[in-house]
This record gives C-alpha cells, structure tokens and sequence, in this order.
C-alpha cells in the first residue's frame, strides 16, 4: 500500500550481515544516498524494451559476468576482457540467429553474496561466512570477516569506475563492427575455437563490405560503430540499494540507480518478505531467480506481486534447475505461466544448478552440464511453443581454469588449481564461454 525505498525493512529478511556499528552504517547510507546515481531511469526503460522484444522472441538475451566481483582484482584489462568477449559472443550469437543481442553485464555492483551458511568452520574455529567484498573480506581471520559498513562506499566507486570504462568502450570505438578480429583474446587466437571466430569475422568483414558498397556505414549508421551494455546484479544488500533508490524526475516513479537491472537471488524470494516488498516498488526491468523449491502457485503469486499490469520486459525469470532436475521441474512451471498469459522473459542460467565439489575441495561446474541444461531449457520452450529469451552465465574474460570440460578447453579436475582465482562461484572461461555461445548459436539457427 505504502511503499516507500525503505518499507522494506518492517520486513523479515534473509542472508543480511550483522553489523554492530549502526551509527556508522547510517552515516554510510547517508552519505550514499548524496551520491550520484550510477545509472539514468531512460536506460532503464530502454532496457525494458529491450527485453519486451527478449520476451516476444526479436532479440536474444546475453547476461554474463563474475559471480562476484572483487576490489582486489579490480583492474582495466579484466573488465576489456570480459567487454570483449560479451562483443564475440554477441557476434556468433547475432549471426546465427539473425536477432540482434541484448547485452546485460553482472557488473558494476555484484559484489554481494547469499551463503548457504552463516558460520564458516575451518580447524575448529568459527567465523562468519563471506559474504562478497561489499561486505566482509575473505581472509579467515576474525577481522577481515567482520562486516564493515564503509566497504559499500568502495563499492560505489569501484562500480563507478567500471560503468565509466564500459560506457567508453561502448561508445569510443572498440564495439566498431569493422574491428571483429581485434575482438578475439590473445590465450584463444591460436586454438580451434579462435580460428573458428576468425572464421565467422571473416564473414562479418565481407558483409560490412557489401553494405558499406550499398552505402550503409558508421557515418549514417551508428550501430555499426557502438554499442549498449547494460549492467545488472543481484539486489541482496537493500541498504546499499535503497541509497541509490532515486525518484526520476520525468515521470515521477522510483528507480533503483544502482544498475540497469537487478534480480532477486532464489534464496531471496520469499513472498512476505524484504527482497519482494524492495523489488515492488522500483521501476527498473527486474530479474527472479527460479530454482527447483519454486511451487506453480508460489510463482504465480511472485508474477502478480512483482508485475501486477503484466507489463513487457518487466520480469526476466531466471531458471536454474541443474541438469538433473530442469526437465522435471520446469515444464509444469512454463506450462502455468504460459495458461495463465503472463508476460515474461525466460532466461537459463545453468550455473547455479551445477556445482560440485571435488575431492580436493574445489568448487567447480563441468562443461557438459552446463551445456545439457542449456539444450534442454531450449527444448522444453521447442515442445511448449514458447520462448527461450536468453542465457545467463557466470564468466569471465579472463584465462582462468574453474569449471572443468569443454572442447577447446579441456581442463580436468586436476587442472584446476592453476589459475582459480574466483571469489566465489567458478566461472567459464572466455573459451568455455565462447564455446558455449557457437553451441547457442547453432541451436537458435535450428528455431530460426
Ligand atoms: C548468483 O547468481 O550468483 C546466485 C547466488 O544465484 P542463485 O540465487 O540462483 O543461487
Ligand atoms: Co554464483
């Protein structure tokens, strides 16, 4: 009834850190709150017509990222790296399936992390768990784990920092069309799957070419030349997000200026609680994650709640079974969704649904299952008549050895520890991730 940027906190909420100094908390909230927001409501309606023609099946959905950010390994040829590869996957993807690609970064704020757990046990001694940079460090010891209010404002300027490179890149050049090759990573140039993009750029080049003979150009057509890559995380830290929770001044309505997009983790998205009441009240096009706990009624109850006027582009749900389970849970939840017409984007994120641990302790997704859970999302819209709109995936530019498997990229368990360096999740490396998108593409020619 009222909501307010604040009307969050008269309810109970999940996986929040304690912190003991509340003066201090408030003063950062404050500070926060004087802050410029990071992003402009007008980006985020574009956004949300982007991801209306996501939802009718114009345009194809592509959210990639870390799972979480760090401020240790905050640097300016990670971000390029990861903007480079969102442009070569971008391009097979585009190609293949003749639609253009919606661009959505986990970037630029997805710092903070839900845990299974409180407590961390290591040797007897008892800590509180990570929680991602924004709030506690990940050394165990008993200082870097208590949480420190101040570390939102390092992220604010961290996300800043990273939102002004990607906008440069977006618009000053490097998102030109006539520079495919110079898109593909100096670890991938020699291998298999880089000459097959050197391939596909090949392709690209000539049609750049005809058109440029035909008189289309970057002088009369801009597209050619730029691009948009929104940024998105998970909205889990409300104070941080109620900060940047401005009224625009255009149409009046409540936008959380903190990124383009936020989700609703699956850990998060209880109805009666915090992270909906936050999500009701902000106009930006939201995401909900959707593991197997979620019910046929429970969802549509969380569509009502978080989309009322069925708007659009308003809702992405995110599906992330794991591929044992999406072909058991999924079809009875799309199948309900569908029967009861409400508009929403459908996207597969078939990370959080795989993750082992090996015997020697790290965490880790094979290949393959990410792969199968992506086929199988696709075939289940193929059987249902409705739309698979995107993918969204835990990644990296980087030449890191943290998920096992793939053609190009054959790592093996053994493998892993030389170069793990994810704060959190495993990621797909940019051959892993480029695989995977040559694999997409292939399936979306088929649908075509
Ligand atoms: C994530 O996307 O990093 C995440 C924690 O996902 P989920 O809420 O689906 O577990
Ligand atoms: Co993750």
């Amino acid at each position: 009834m009222s909501w307010t940027p604040s009307s969050w906190r008269d309810f109970p909420i999940k996986q929040q850190p304690h912190y003991d100094d509340k003066d201090l908390l408030k003063k950062v909230e404050d500070e926060l709150t004087s802050y410029p927001p990071l992003i402009f409501a007008g980006e985020a309606r574009n956004l949300q017509k982007d991801l209306a023609k996501v939802g009718r099946g114009e345009a194809f959905l592509l959210q990639g990222g870390d799972c979480a950010e760090s401020f240790s390994s905050f640097n300016g040829k990670s971000i390029q790296n990861l903007f480079k590869l969102i442009l070569q996957m971008s391009a097979v993807l585009t190609f293949s399936a003749s639609k253009p690609v919606v661009k959505v970064g986990r970037i630029a704020g997805q710092f903070a992390k839900p845990r299974s757990s409180d407590f961390e046990m290591i040797d007897g001694v008892e800590l509180p768990s990570y929680r991602g940079d924004i709030i506690n460090d990940i050394d165990f010891t008993p200082e870097a784990r208590t949480p420190n209010p101040k570390k939102l404002l390092r992220a604010y300027n961290q996300s800043a920092a990273t939102l002004n490179l990607i906008r440069a890149f977006a618009r000053g050049g490097l998102a030109d069309l006539n520079e495919v090759h110079r898109w593909n990573l100096e670890f991938i140039k020699d291998n298999p799957l880089g000459k097959k993009y050197e391939q596909l750029s090949d392709k690209i080049d000539s049609a750049m070419r005809f058109m440029k003979a035909c008189g289309v150009d970057s002088s009369n057509t801009p597209q050619l030349t730029q691009t948009v890559l929104y940024t998105s995380h998970e909205a889990l830290l409300l104070n941080y997000e109620e900060a940047l929770t401005r009224r625009d001044s255009i149409t009046g309505d409540w936008y959380d200026c903190s990124a383009h997009m936020l989700w609703i983790g699956d850990r998060t998205r209880d109805l009666n609680e915090a992270h909906i009441e936050f999500f009701k009240g902000i106009k930006n096009p939201i995401g909900c994650k959707v593991g197997p706990s979620m019910g046929e009624d429970e969802l549509i109850k969380l569509i009502e709640a978080l989309n009322p006027n069925n708007i659009e582009g308003r809702l992405n749900l995110i599906v992330r079974m794991g591929v044992n389970k999406v072909q058991e849970y999924f079809p009875k939840l799309l199948k309900k969704v569908k029967a009861e017409g409400k508009n929403v984007v459908w996207s597969c994120d078939p990370m959080h649904g795989n993750v082992e641990k090996t015997s020697s302790g790290y965490k880790t997704r094979d290949f393959k299952n990410i792969l199968s859970e992506v086929e199988q999302f696709f075939s289940i819209h193929q059987s249902e008549g409705t739309i698979a709109g995107g993918i969204h995936l835990e990644m990296t530019g980087d030449n890191v050895t943290e998920c096992t498997g793939s053609q190009s990229s054959p790592i093996t368990q053994d493998d892993l520890g030389s170069r793990y360096h994810t704060q959190c999740d495993p990621r797909l490396n940019a051959d892993q991730a480029l695989e995977l998108a040559f694999m997409v593409s292939e399936t979306l020619k088929k649908f075509r």
